[in-house]
């Protein structure tokens, strides 16, 4: 393929980016009175405005023609068709299995994958049952009162984020916690003041040989044993979640007791496989299957909408377009709603695992820009913490903006407050406050310059009814087909992650150096420094 800067659309875009380089968003704005709902999009029950970007129809034609030209079409067909398309692993990309309907038949190597996706919901639907109702008894009889989800990467982020935003619809009188990190802080600190009687581990791992998960279930599992007396407790109070059926058992984990998946669903597009086990224990089977009726309207969505009527497409271009063409190095994703305090993060991996790569599918070095780094928190806290840098700055920021038109929690007007703060932003945003407005407030000339918004900063309107099961299953893959339609346009695998290699090894030869005192270092004159002031200083 074509290297994507020589591509004549690319080019195209270049020179139109310098066109548009001076125009304001107030101008556009005056130039079309009907520029609101124009460039705004309702599909699947979401209603995406993307007016306020530095865009005329004339951006969208070329982003469109950019798409064809890097084959988009095709490749969005490849991967529902299941073939190999994460070429550096050789494997296929079938998360979209994993919401397919019963009836559907998505092949793979000859065979046809859905029954087996609905074996493990089925199986898992039965553990839930079991659990949630108090028949599923732990080694001393007792019922399960909380679920500890041990895992790391997507094997947390997405569960934790999805009980998160789902935590309205949950158990209340199950409570989950969620243990990833290696420190020891979090381990102690996620079964404090639990009874291990009615406790149960939900051990969460693609390969089951992830250092730090393997080494909390090993805390998990002393823990448990010490506490109830008997090896025998571990068939009670672990259950496994994996691919790989042989290191669960070298654990020490029953393989009756583990869920699985395929190694065609990359750990951050898993968390609607197995990996969602916790999340279903605590949601119960019938949201969890909401949740992936809502997956697959976008799925069904992404496949089938031509490109300029598509939600993932319309994002996915309008990102290429400020990452590559205005120098945007950063993209905000400000949520406003308190269930979704943990997406931003969740989208960090999804995202910057997915694109942060600089090689291409043909084996060449990239010559422009791919992955943005993702951040942001949830409205209004961030509006008293980083929204300062975003509308007076020097960098620019695109945002995306998340809402949803009714609380579950209504209190007297609370969610209107929230709301105006929602529309108030991204109004502020687009069109700020010219120096005229400013004198005309009677601000003194010394502070007129401080108190002027250039505005003119990019944003996309994300507005849903409510936070259901079937809406958060929209938004995840949503993102998840933005980031495909991205990592298509800049030419990578979305779907490898070597770059998390080389910190994992050289870790390894560093834990025996600091197990013993007297091994000899042969790193750098830094890092030997920073490790012997580490062994004369720990206790
Ligand atoms: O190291 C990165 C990574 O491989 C992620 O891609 C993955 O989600 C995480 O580690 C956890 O991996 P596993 O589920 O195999 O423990």
């Amino acid at each position: 393929m074509t290297s994507l800067t020589k591509l004549p659309e690319y080019q195209s875009l270049r020179e139109h980016q310098q066109s548009l380089a001076g125009t304001h968003l107030r101008e556009l704005f005056a130039q079309d009175a009907e520029r609101g709902q124009r460039f705004a999009l309702e599909a699947v029950g979401i209603y995406l405005d993307y007016s306020k970007n530095l865009i005329t129809q004339q951006t969208l034609d070329l982003l469109i023609g950019l798409a064809r030209a890097t084959g988009l079409e095709q490749r969005i067909g490849a991967m529902f068709r299941g073939d190999k398309i994460n070429a550096t692993e050789g494997r296929a990309v079938l998360h979209t299995a994993l919401r397919a309907p019963r009836d559907a038949v998505v092949q793979l190597d000859g065979a046809n994958v859905v029954p087996d996706v609905h074996a493990v919901l089925d199986r898992m639907s039965g553990f839930c049952a079991q659990v949630r109702s108090g028949q599923w008894k732990g080694h001393t009889g007792k019922p399960i009162r909380t679920i500890v989800n041990v895992g790391i990467g997507g094997s947390d982020l997405g569960p934790l984020m999805a009980f998160e935003a789902l935590k309205h619809y949950s158990q209340r009188n199950l409570s989950l916690r969620f243990v990833s990190n290696v420190d020891p802080t979090d381990f102690a600190e996620a079964v404090q003041g639990l009874n291990a009687e009615e406790t149960l581990f939900v051990v969460c791992s693609k390969t089951f040989t992830t250092l730090e998960t393997l080494a909390n279930a090993r805390l998990a599992r002393a823990w448990c044993v010490e506490a109830l007396g008997s090896e025998a407790a571990v068939g009670r109070h672990f259950v496994a979640v994996s691919t790989n059926a042989e290191k669960v058992a070298e654990f020490g984990i029953d393989t009756q007791n583990m869920f699985g998946f395929w190694d065609w669903v990359g750990g951050r597009y898993s968390y609607d496989s197995a990996i969602g086990l916790s999340l279903m224990l605590a949601i119960g089977p019938e949201r969890f299957s909401e949740m992936l009726g809502g997956f697959r309207a976008m799925d069904e969505h992404f496949r089938t909408a031509p490109l300029d009527e598509n939600l993932p497409v319309l994002l996915g271009l309008i990102g290429v377009w400020y990452n590559n063409f205005w120098g945007a190095e950063s993209h905000a994703v400000l949520p406003y709603d308190q269930y979704l305090k943990r997406f931003s993060a969740y989208l960090q991996q999804l995202d910057m695992e997915s694109n942060g790569k600089q090689v291409t599918l043909s084996g060449e070095r990239c010559d422009y820009q791919t992955g943005p780094i993702i951040w942001g928190e949830p409205g209004t806290n961030g509006q008293h913490a980083f929204y300062q840098l975003i509308h007076q700055g020097t960098k620019l920021i695109p945002c995306d903006f998340l809402a949803f038109a009714n609380s579950l929690n209504p209190r007297g007007n609370q969610h209107d407050l929230l709301m105006a703060n929602f529309f108030a932003q991204t109004e502020a945003l687009a069109f700020g406050k010219t120096e005229a407005q400013v004198r005309a407030d009677g601000v003194p000339e010394a502070l007129v310059l401080h108190k002027v918004f250039q505005g003119n900063r990019p944003t996309n309107t994300i507005l849903f009814d409510r936070l259901t099961p079937a809406a958060l299953g929209k938004l995840v893959a949503l993102y998840e087909h933005k980031v495909f339609v991205q990592g298509v346009i800049w030419n990578v695998n979305s779907f490898d992650q070597w770059g998390v290699e080389l910190g994992k090894v050289l870790a390894q030869r560093i834990i025996p150096e600091l197990e013993d005192p007297k091994a000899v270092l042969a790193h750098d004159s830094s890092t030997n420094e920073l490790i012997r002031r580490y062994r004369a200083l720990k206790s």
